[in-house]
């Protein structure tokens, strides 16, 4: 990763703080590793991504239902759905100070290719390759740490009562199926959705909201028949497309990985994973799993409830297979930030670039002056008629007129609107001034509202 890219992640990470998008969790007390806050801007942003994949896989379809489940659930359902016994990340520690590192991690940071390697591997090459820790120490063998945060819920802490913050939202989808095949008769294929939090204990989280312990999921499980899911996981993938474009992501920047065997998730049979040219290097986007039958399986041995399928006006029954979609908002969140960054280097000034339609300012709107009471109340007007009609319209009269641009080109306002005299007075226009080109226009205010 050359520093130039690194350059770009800290410039990205110090705007997000500055200008309200995002900042470190519990920040007052010295943080919390792992978790990150969102600002007024960083909310609307994160919002605007989860609101457009809603619209672009739930609402704008017919074959799409959305559930919203509880994050705490029945300890059953991690056992069975295989989180208890395998879903680890691989744990060494340095010998001197305790510290907790992930052993992938380190061979990687140290220029090793460790994809497909088994926990036993990873082990022999930290040995084979005198692996030392961060502050260059002798490390312990590598072993496997669950990442599931648990709990208990109740008055009484006993193994009955032990529960998890759900590691991924799909397990709240596959307990709901039953019930919206009972409610809605979907035909096949159907898909539910879900967005929500979701929680890993990471060894070490890093690389700003990429890896964090906290964190927002959007996901389909697509139930099909078993015989051509190929056919659906190709569909979904082109849709997936559609909505990163959507997001004004270039295709150039991301990249297909089929995953090999030794590095899909214990329920995949296939999986190709979206990579992103992030600045901290190519890493992973989203990820398109097919999980068979394994879960609704799964769930009907340890419930003894029946997960089949029947086919309507027939006696055709089957357990359903699964495509799964599986977002993270961050990753999604991270790479429009990354893409939208700008260094505007004639113009000595940094622009986040957003696609119009999730910009989390619509318009800025201020008066030329703000000592000039007949300006600030026609801005006012402007400011109120916009906002009813769009919402996500700023207020802004601090500073002078060339500050308030800065600004707004750092939050990625597409458009600034400015009342002057010519307003009042003149011809009823006002200034509108273009955030990427910087060029100015006069339009009417009619035209506007
Ligand atoms: N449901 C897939 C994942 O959380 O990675």
């Amino acid at each position: 990763m050359s520093s130039q890219k690194n350059e770009k992640m800290e410039a990205i990470i110090s705007l997000a703080k500055r200008r309200g998008f995002i900042y470190p969790g519990s920040d007052v007390y010295g943080g919390l590793s792992g978790t990150w806050d969102y600002g007024p801007l960083g909310v609307t942003l994160k919002r605007k991504i989860m609101q457009l994949w809603w619209q672009h896989f739930v609402e704008s379809r017919d074959d799409m239902y959305g559930v919203d489940a509880a994050i705490l659930m029945n300890q059953k359902v991690w056992q069975a759905s295989g989180h208890v016994d395998t879903f680890a990340d691989p744990l060494v520690e340095d010998l001197k100070t305790g510290e907790r590192l992930r052993a992938d991690h380190l061979l990687e940071d140290a220029g090793y290719d460790v994809e497909g390697q088994t926990m036993a591997q990873l082990d022999e090459l930290i040995k084979q390759h005198g692996i030392k820790s961060p502050s260059g120490n002798e490390l312990s063998s590598v072993r496997t740490f669950n990442m599931m945060f648990s709990t208990t819920v109740g008055p009484v802490a006993d193994d009955k009562s032990v529960s998890y913050l759900r590691p991924e939202t799909a397990q709240g989808i596959f307990t709901n199926y039953k019930n919206i095949v009972d409610n809605f008769y979907p035909n096949l294929p159907f898909g539910l959705a879900q967005q929500g939090k979701a929680f890993r204990n990471e060894i070490s989280p890093r690389d700003f909201i990429f890896r964090s312990r906290e964190f927002e999921q959007m996901e389909i499980e697509y139930f099909v028949r078993p015989d051509n899911w190929q056919e659906s996981f190709d569909a979904l993938l082109k849709d997936i497309y559609d909505y990163l474009e959507a997001l004004g992501l270039p295709s150039d920047k991301i990249h297909e990985l089929d995953v090999p065997e030794a590095d899909r998730a214990h329920y995949s049979e296939k999986t190709i994973d979206l990579e992103y040219d992030y600045p901290i290097g190519r890493k992973e986007l989203l990820g398109l799993a097919y999980r068979t039958d394994f879960d609704l399986k799964n769930i009907q041995n340890a419930s003894s409830k029946t997960m089949e399928y029947m086919v309507k006006g027939t006696n055709e029954r089957f357990i359903p297979h699964v495509i799964e979609p599986s977002f993270g908002v961050e990753r999604v969140l991270m790479a429009v930030m990354e893409n939208a960054y700008w260094f505007d280097e004639a113009n000595d000034r940094i622009v986040m670039k957003f696609p119009e339609n999730i910009a989390p300012v619509k318009y800025a709107v201020s008066p030329l002056l703000k000592n000039k009471p007949e300006l600030v109340a026609k801005a006012r007007e402007v400011y109120a008629a916009l906002k009813k009609k769009y919402g996500n319209v700023m207020w802004d009269d601090n500073g002078n007129i060339g500050k308030r641009y800065r600004r707004q080109d750092e939050i990625g306002t597409p458009q600034c609107v400015v009342i002057d005299f010519e307003t009042i007075e003149g011809d009823g226009t006002v200034t509108v001034r273009d955030r990427d080109t910087t060029e100015q226009k006069r339009v009417k205010l009619d035209e506007l509202i």
